[in-house]
């Protein structure tokens, strides 16, 4: 058993909050575009705050969907969205508690019926087996049912190249330490297993086809709207506080973001009006025959 878990979800539960308002257009955009007229089953897989799961149960008719995910207080915050947000009784929504791959045989017993659609997003990637879990998922659905994957895309960017403080290219390098990071964080996980191909290579190794991958632009010029606003200053701090140990970032650069997260200081990334959101986000999805 690891006692110190490489990501505490705890913690990070009100940003899942957050990032569930704030992806609401995202999420509806792809959800219009997954489910189909016929559906009746819909589950996403560590859902968060549920963000994804409400965008899909709006474009059902009837039904259920069916938000899963391994963390009691997410969950928790699953449930309180869900009762803020829903009430129509024709798709039922319900918040549900497993760990993929290890709790699949149970899900599926508790779902009751072989599922038309799986979502999830940045959730495989934190399983030791990634690949297990991908086949987990699959074996979820029905014949023609569809397992779609958030997952991969280009890291986002917020700020300009040269913010004024440190060297250029600050963002940048801590997007590359945080992938370092990731890397090692993935390696310590129990039973870590790599998985030296992509998405769509999993999704084929769980028998789905047709497989196809969709990109959307994430874009958000300044000014933000202040939800965006706070992601955008909570990313980087999350991200400096975990290199703080680690030796990923230089001296310099971690000078550099300390002035610029810290809301007492004249530099302080808060008082800037050039903020910005910018990515590039893959959903990765497989049919299973
Ligand atoms: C980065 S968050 C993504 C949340 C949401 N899907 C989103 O895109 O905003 C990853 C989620 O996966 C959940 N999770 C991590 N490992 C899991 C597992 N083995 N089974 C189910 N959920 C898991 C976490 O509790 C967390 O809610």
């Amino acid at each position: 058993m690891n006692a110190d878990p490489p990501v505490d979800w705890t913690d990070l539960t009100p940003q899942l909050v957050d990032a569930a308002r704030r992806d609401r257009a995202w999420y509806l955009t792809i959800a219009r575009e997954l489910v189909g007229p016929a559906d009746r089953l819909a589950v996403d897989v560590g859902c968060g705050a549920a963000g994804m799961a409400l965008a899909v149960a709006r474009m059902m008719t009837c039904g259920r969907v069916v938000a899963v995910d391994a963390h009691p207080a997410v969950l928790d915050a699953a449930r309180d969205h869900i009762r803020a947000e829903w009430s129509d009784p024709r798709v039922r929504v319900e918040a549900l508690r497993a760990a993929i791959p290890a709790d699949t045989a149970a899900l599926r017993e508790t779902l009751g019926a072989p599922a038309d659609l799986v979502w999830a997003s940045a959730a495989v990637h934190h399983v030791a087996d990634q690949q297990a879990a991908v086949t987990a998922l699959a074996g979820l659905l029905a014949p023609g049912g569809r397992l779609a994957l958030a997952e991969g895309g280009l890291p986002e960017h917020h700020l300009p190249w040269d913010v004024g403080l440190g060297e250029p290219g600050l963002e940048m390098r801590l997007n590359a330490a945080q992938d370092c990071w990731f890397a090692q964080m993935r390696a310590g996980l129990p039973d870590s297993r790599r998985m030296p191909y992509g998405w769509t290579e999993a999704l084929r190794q769980a028998g789905l086809s047709p497989v196809t991958t969709r990109t959307t632009l994430d874009e958000q010029p300044p000014p933000l709207p202040d939800i965006v606003r706070r992601a955008v200053l909570e990313a980087p701090a999350g991200r400096v506080g975990r290199m703080r140990t680690t030796g990923l970032l230089t001296a310099t650069d971690l000078d550099a973001w300390n002035r610029l997260l810290d809301p007492t200081d004249e530099r302080w990334l808060g008082d800037r009006d050039d903020l910005f959101r910018l990515s590039a986000r893959s959903v990765h999805l497989g049919v299973r025959p």
